[in-house]
């Protein structure tokens, strides 16, 4: 890292990624490099199936490459067992999806903390759970949510579900957080909404990555990267071609 920079949070190389489909063998990510650096809000573009959600669940750790490696805060993932990628989802990335995922049955309050839940014994989790129940009523202060603590999701709006999904993505602090079309299930004043309230939660140990087809979300971003033909082009240069 040369110096004055900010820290590398993740790195991709080299990813393939390919599906089979009958006969068919659809190759998705081919040879795909990314850097993700700490402070920064990139936007990543692309058209239906060329790959986006294919990428997120690599970077996520919920799916596997057929080759290439990934970087963590400068821990190689590649060779890392199913346990180890359980805990290094859940302690260091965060994700938000198109259509929230939250519990039904738990209220704001409860989703939010079910992160920090799945990550603590329960004896610890005695001792720990009055602070993190303070962590995740102020985060859903932050998103604008404190009146609506015990609110089950079925009572609240799309937008108003989003700012708890976001809230819950970064209880356990993440360092890279995910979001695959954020805003694609909500009207354009809410997404601008839920997009300023991410952009609010970049940080300087944290990178954000924002999958959408929203081209003038994505012009807000620091970066914005387009999926074109299996890899990441630069979108200000791709939009010229
Ligand atoms: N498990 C799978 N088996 C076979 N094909 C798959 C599988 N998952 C994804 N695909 C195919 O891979 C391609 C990329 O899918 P992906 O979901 O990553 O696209 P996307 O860029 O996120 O699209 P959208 O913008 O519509 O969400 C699609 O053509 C899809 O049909
Ligand atoms: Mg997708």
């Amino acid at each position: 890292m040369s110096s004055g920079e900010p820290a590398l949070v993740y790195r991709a190389r080299d990813l393939h990624k390919s599906y089979r489909s009958g006969e068919e063998h659809l190759r998705i990510l081919q040879g795909l490099d990314l850097d993700l650096r700490a402070g920064e809000i990139v936007a990543v573009l692309g058209t239906s199936g060329v790959g986006k959600s294919t990428l997120l669940h690599l970077l996520g750790l919920l799916d596997s490459p057929d080759q290439g490696s990934l970087e963590l805060e400068g821990r190689d993932l590649s060779s890392a067992g199913g346990m180890q990628r359980d805990a290094v989802r859940n302690r260091s990335i965060g994700f938000v999806f198109q259509f929230f995922h939250l519990v039904p049955e738990l209220t704001a309050l409860e989703n939010v903390l079910l992160p920090a839940r799945i990550e603590t014994g329960l004896l610890d989790w005695l001792r720990v759970r009055g602070e993190r129940r303070e962590r995740a009523r102020a985060l859903l202060d932050q998103v604008g949510l404190g009146g609506r603590v015990r609110h089950r999701p079925a009572h609240l709006s799309g937008g108003e579900r989003q700012r708890v999904a976001i809230a819950r993505a970064l209880m356990n602090e993440p360092r890279v957080l995910l979001c695959d079309e954020p805003t694609g299930n909500l009207d354009p004043e809410t997404s601008r909404g839920v997009w300023d309230v991410l952009r609010g939660f970049r940080g300087t140990t944290r990178a954000i990555l924002v999958v959408t087809h929203n081209e003038h979300l994505a012009a807000d971003a620091d970066r914005v990267l387009r999926l074109r033909g299996g890899r990441l082009v630069d979108g200000a240069a791709a939009a010229a071609v």
